[in-house]
């Protein structure tokens, strides 16, 4: 399978320090590639090399074979590559439904002016928003929960919400940092099913970033290690999971 997210020999600096040393990910078309390492070896960095969130001192970002490097965060965005965050950015004042519809509105089209203006683009757009918005909270099990402040909902059901919201917004490629941070194991496992169904009955391409191993190994087809800022193995869970060098980055680092 052709490699959907190509990123090459990645580098970042935060000062003297080397957060990204050469780093390579790729994602196959229609698969679930994981990033693992111990804390701070570098996976938010990589994500957010490759959504632009931060400025690459070398490499390349790939997407379909289009060159995305050095493009600003929202034209990725437009090219179709989404992401979650590992502390939930939700808007806890919002219904769960117009939290899901702010993913959706990326995808819309309508200008500044419209919206301003209430003109009947806005309008329409809001009824397409809502649509879409109301089918991706079935798509994730909270369409009960749609009116509720997302800020009332307990946290497995926000992880689920946020899911939703990025769903929303037409993943091509959807990077998802730590999704399992706090759920219980239950929670855990119910994720895992519902990211298998959004590269099963989406077609959305996923790079995961997890901490949880049952997880990891359970719905990745490959596995990229960082240590340090550098990628230290790659290959499918069992390869991964028995390299020697793996399992020393892991003791040595302090897996959580
Ligand atoms: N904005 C930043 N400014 C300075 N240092 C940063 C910044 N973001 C990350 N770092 C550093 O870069 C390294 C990699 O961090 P990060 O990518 O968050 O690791 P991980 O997600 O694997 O835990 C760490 O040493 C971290 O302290
Ligand atoms: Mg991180």
């Amino acid at each position: 399978m052709a490699d959907l997210l190509q990123a090459s020999a990645v580098s970042v600096r935060f000062g003297g320090v080397a957060a990204l040393s050469e780093a390579d990910f790729t994602v196959p078309q229609g698969r679930i590639a994981s990033l693992i390492g111990p804390n701070g070896a570098g996976k938010t960095t990589l994500f957010n090399a490759i959504t632009g969130m931060v400025a690459a001192a070398s490499g390349s970002v790939r997407l379909a074979g289009r060159d995305l490097t050095g493009l600003p965060p929202h034209l990725r965005a437009r090219a179709g590559v989404v992401r979650t965050f590992q502390n939930l950015q939700l808007f806890t004042n919002m219904s769960v439904l117009e939290n899901v519809m702010t993913g959706a509105h990326r995808r819309l089209g309508y200008g500044v002016l419209a919206a301003v203006l209430k003109l009947p683009a806005y309008w329409r757009g809001e009824r397409e928003a809502g649509a879409i918005a109301r089918e991706c909270l079935a798509f994730v099990g909270l369409s009960d929960l749609a009116d509720a402040p997302a800020g009332d909902l307990p946290y497995g059901k926000q992880r689920l919400l946020e899911m939703a919201r990025a769903l929303a917004a037409d993943p091509v490629l959807l990077l998802l940092d730590e999704p399992a941070a706090g759920l219980n194991p239950r929670e855990t496992k119910a994720l895992g099913q519902l990211i298998r169904r959004m590269r099963d009955e989406r077609g959305v391409t996923v790079a995961l970033v997890e901490h949880d191993m049952d997880l990891v190994m359970g719905i990745s087809d490959e596995i990229t290690v960082l240590s340090f800022g550098r990628v230290i193995a790659r290959g499918a869970p069992g390869e991964v999971q028995q390299n020697p060098e793996v399992v020393a980055a892991y003791l040595g680092g302090g897996e959580e």
